[in-house]
C-alpha cells in the first residue's frame, strides 16, 4: 500500500517538475530577442538590457509596444500578428499613454503611480511643439530611455534626480542642435555652478531643486514671469514671504522683472552674500544709483551686517582667550549662538526692505554680543585677579620658605653653639 503511494507520489512529481520546466521554457523563449540580441545597432536589443526594464519585470514582452508574436519566428513580424513595427517620434507619446492614462490598468500594477503624464505632457512646450510637426522636441523616450526604463526611484534611471540634469543638457546644452530655435543653450552650465547643484550632487540632498522640479517633470513649461517668484517659493518660504511685503514687489511687477531671479538669476544661483548688497559686487546698484532711498538702505543694511558680524568675532574672541586661560565661559559662548542667529535672520529679513525689521534683528544680535562681550571681560578680569592673588601667594610662600630658611639657619648656628 505504502509502496504505491510513494510511486503515486513519484509520478506526480515528474508531471509538477516537466510542467515547470515546460513553463520556464515557454516564458524564456521569446524569438524577437532571440534574433535581436544577434543584430546589430540600432537593431540590438538584448534579454539583458530589457530584462533590467521595470516593464520587463512587471511581464510585459516586446509585443506590448510592438505587436507580433514573440513566440513564433515565422509569424513574429507578420502584420497578420498585428506586428506595427518601430514607431514614429510622433507617435511614441500615444503608445506610452495608452497604458500610462489608463486608470484602471495601471492600477493593478500600482495603485499610487500617477496617470497624467501624456495629458501634462500635451500641456508642455514640447507637447505643444510636437503636436504641430517638430519632432525635435522631447519625447517620452527621450527623457526615460527606450528598452531600459526604469523607475524614477533607481539611481541608474535617466530620471532619478541625480541625473535628469544631464538628460536634458543632452538636447539644451547642444547649440547647434537648438540652433535653430534661438533660445540660449547655457541652463546646464549655469547650474552646474550653482547652490543647488552642490546642495544636491555634492552634499547629495535630494530635495534641492533640478530641471524638472523648477519646470515640471511632463508639463515642462518655463515657468512664466509671474509664477517665477512662486517657483522659488515653494521651499523659500520665509524669503518669499518677506520679498510679498516688500515695495520690489509691485515695482518688479509694474516693469516686467521676475521676483527671485532678478537679484539670484535662474540657473547660475551663486551662494548669496552680503557683497551682494554694496561694492562692486553689489545687485542694488544694478538699479539704485547712490543717495537715493535704495542705495541707501543698501548701505545701511550692509554696515549694520557687517558691524554686527565684527562684534560677535569680538566676543567669540575674547571668550576663547578666557577659556583659554581657564576661567568658566561655556554659558556666554552657548549664548552667542543666539547672535548668530539673529545675524542669519537680518541676511534674510534684508528681503522687506523695511529698515525697522533688518533693525530689530540685529539690535537683538547686539544685545547679546554686548553681553558676551561684558561676560568675556569680567572673566579676562577675573583671570587676571586670579593670576594676582597667584603671585601674591607665590610670593607669600616664597617669602615663608626663606624665612623658615633663615630662620632654620640661625636655629642651627645657636643649636651648633651650645652643642660645643
Ligand atoms: C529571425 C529574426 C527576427 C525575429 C524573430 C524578429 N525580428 Fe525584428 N527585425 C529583424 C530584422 C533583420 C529587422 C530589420 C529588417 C526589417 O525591418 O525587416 C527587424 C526589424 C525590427 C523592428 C524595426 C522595424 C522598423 O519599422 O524599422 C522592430 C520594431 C522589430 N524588428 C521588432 C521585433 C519584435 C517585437 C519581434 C518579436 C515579436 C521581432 N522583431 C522578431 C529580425 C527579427
Ligand atoms: C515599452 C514599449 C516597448 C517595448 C516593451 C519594446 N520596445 Fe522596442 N521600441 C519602442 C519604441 C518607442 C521604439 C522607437 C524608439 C525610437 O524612436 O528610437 C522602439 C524601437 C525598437 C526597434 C528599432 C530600433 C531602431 O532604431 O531601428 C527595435 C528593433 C525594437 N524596438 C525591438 C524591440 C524588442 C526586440 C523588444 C523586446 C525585447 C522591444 N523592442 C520592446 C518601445 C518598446
Ligand atoms: C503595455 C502597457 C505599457 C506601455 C505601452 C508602456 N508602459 Fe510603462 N509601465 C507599464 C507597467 C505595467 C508598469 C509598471 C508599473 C509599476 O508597477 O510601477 C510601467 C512602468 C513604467 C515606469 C516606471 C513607473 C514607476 O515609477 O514605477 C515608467 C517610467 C514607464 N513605465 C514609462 C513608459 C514609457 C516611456 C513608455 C513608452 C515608451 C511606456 N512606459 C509604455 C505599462 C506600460
Ligand atoms: C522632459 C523629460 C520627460 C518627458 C518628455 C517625459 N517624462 Fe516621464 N518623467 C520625467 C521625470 C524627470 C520623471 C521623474 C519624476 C520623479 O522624480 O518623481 C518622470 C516620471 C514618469 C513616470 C513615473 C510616475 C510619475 O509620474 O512620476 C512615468 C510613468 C512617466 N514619467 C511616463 C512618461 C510618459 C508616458 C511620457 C510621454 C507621454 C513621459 N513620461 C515623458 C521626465 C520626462
Ligand atoms: C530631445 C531633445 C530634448 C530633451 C532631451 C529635452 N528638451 Fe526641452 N526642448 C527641446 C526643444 C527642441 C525645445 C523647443 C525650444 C523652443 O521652442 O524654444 C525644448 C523646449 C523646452 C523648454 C521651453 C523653452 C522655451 O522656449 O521657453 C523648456 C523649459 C524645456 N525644454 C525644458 C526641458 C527639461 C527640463 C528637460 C529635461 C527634463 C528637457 N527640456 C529635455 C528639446 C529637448
Ligand atoms: C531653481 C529653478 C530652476 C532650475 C533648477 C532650472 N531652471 Fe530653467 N528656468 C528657471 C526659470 C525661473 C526660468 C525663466 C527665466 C526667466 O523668466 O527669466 C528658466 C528658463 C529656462 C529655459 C528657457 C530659456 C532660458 O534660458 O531662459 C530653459 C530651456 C530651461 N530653463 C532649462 C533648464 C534646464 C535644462 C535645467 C537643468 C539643467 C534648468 N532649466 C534648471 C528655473 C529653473
Ligand atoms: C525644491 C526646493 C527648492 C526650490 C524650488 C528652490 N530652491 Fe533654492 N535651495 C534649496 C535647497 C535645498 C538649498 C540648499 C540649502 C542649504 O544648503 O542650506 C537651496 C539654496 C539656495 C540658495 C543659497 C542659500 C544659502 O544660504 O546659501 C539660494 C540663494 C537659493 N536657493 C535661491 C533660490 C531661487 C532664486 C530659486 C528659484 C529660482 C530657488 N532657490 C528654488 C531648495 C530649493
Ligand atoms: C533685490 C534683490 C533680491 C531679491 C529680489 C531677492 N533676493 Fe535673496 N538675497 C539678496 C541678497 C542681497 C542676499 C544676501 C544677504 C546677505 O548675505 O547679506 C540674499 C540672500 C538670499 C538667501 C540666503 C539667505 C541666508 O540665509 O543667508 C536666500 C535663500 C534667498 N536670498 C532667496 C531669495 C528668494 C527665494 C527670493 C524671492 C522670493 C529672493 N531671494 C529675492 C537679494 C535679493
Ligand atoms: C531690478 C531693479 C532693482 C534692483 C536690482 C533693486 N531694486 Fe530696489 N527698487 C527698485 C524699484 C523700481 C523700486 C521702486 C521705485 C523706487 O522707489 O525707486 C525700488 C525700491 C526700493 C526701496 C524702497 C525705496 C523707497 O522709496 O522707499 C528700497 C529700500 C530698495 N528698493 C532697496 C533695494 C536693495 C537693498 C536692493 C539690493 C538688495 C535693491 N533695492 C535692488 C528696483 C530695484
Amino acid at each position: 500500500m505504502k509502496r504505491h503511494i510513494a510511486k503515486l507520489l513519484l509520478v506526480l512529481l515528474i508531471i509538477l517538475g516537466f510542467g515547470a520546466v515546460r513553463a520556464i521554457a515557454e516564458e524564456a523563449a521569446n524569438v524577437c530577442i532571440d534574433c535581436h540580441s544577434n543584430l546589430d545597432a540600432p537593431l540590438k536589443v538584448t534579454g539583458e538590457e530589457f530584462g533590467a526594464s521595470i516593464h520587463a519585470q512587471k511581464g510585459l514582452t516586446c509585443t506590448a509596444c510592438h505587436g507580433g508574436n514573440a513566440t513564433d519566428a515565422e509569424l513574429a513580424m507578420s502584420p497578420k500578428a498585428g506586428f506595427k513595427g518601430k514607431p514614429s517620434r510622433q507617435q511614441i507619446p500615444e503608445l506610452c499613454g495608452k497604458c500610462h492614462s489608463d486608470a484602471a490598468y495601471v492600477r493593478q500594477y500600482n495603485p499610487s503611480l500617477r496617470t497624467d503624464q501624456l495629458s501634462q505632457y500635451h500641456t508642455s512646450i514640447h507637447g505643444k511643439r510636437l503636436a504641430i510637426g517638430d519632432t525635435k522636441v522631447a519625447v517620452c523616450t527621450d527623457c526615460h530611455g527606450i528598452h531600459d526604463i526604469r523607475p524614477p526611484s533607481d539611481t541608474r534611471s535617466s530620471v532619478h534626480p541625480l541625473n535628469v540634469a544631464n538628460t536634458c543638457k543632452r538636447c539644451h546644452a547642444d547649440a547647434d542642435y537648438m540652433k535653430s530655435y534661438g533660445i540660449k543653450t547655457d541652463q546646464f552650465a549655469g547650474y552646474s555652478e550653482s547652490v543647488h547643484h552642490a546642495a544636491m550632487v555634492e552634499r547629495g540632498d535630494l530635495s534641492a531643486p533640478t530641471c524638472t522640479t523648477c519646470h515640471g517633470n511632463h508639463g515642462a513649461a518655463p515657468p512664466g514671469v509671474a509664477s517665477v517668484a512662486n517657483v522659488c517659493s515653494t521651499c523659500h518660504v520665509f524669503q518669499a514671504q518677506l520679498f510679498d511685503e516688500s515695495p520690489h514687489k509691485a515695482a518688479f511687477a509694474n516693469m516686467g522683472f521676475p521676483g527671485c531671479v532678478t537679484c539670484h538669476s535662474n540657473h547660475r544661483i551663486k551662494p548669496p552674500s552680503d557683497s551682494m548688497l554694496a561694492g562692486k559686487d553689489a545687485v542694488c546698484t544694478n538699479c539704485h544709483t547712490e543717495g537715493d532711498a535704495g542705495s541707501t538702505t543698501a548701505q545701511n543694511f550692509y554696515s549694520g551686517i557687517l558691524n554686527l558680524q565684527a562684534s560677535i568675532t569680538r566676543s567669540e574672541g575674547i571668550l576663547n582667550r578666557a577659556a583659554d586661560e581657564g576661567v568658566e565661559v561655556g554659558q556666554a559662548q552657548l549664548e552667542l549662538t543666539q547672535a548668530r542667529d539673529a545675524l542669519t535672520k537680518a541676511r534674510v529679513t534684508i528681503h522687506s526692505l523695511q529698515p525697522e525689521k533688518v533693525k530689530a534683528d540685529l539690535d537683538a544680535g547686539t544685545k547679546v554680543t554686548d553681553k558676551t562681550y561684558a561676560a568675556g571681560t569680567k572673566a579676562m578680569q577675573e583671570s587676571r585677579f586670579r593670576r594676582v592673588g597667584l603671585l601674591v601667594s607665590l610670593g607669600a610662600i616664597l617669602f615663608t620658605v626663606v624665612a623658615l630658611g633663615l630662620y632654620i639657619r640661625e636655629r642651627e648656628k645657636n643649636g651648633g653653639n651650645s652643642t660645643h
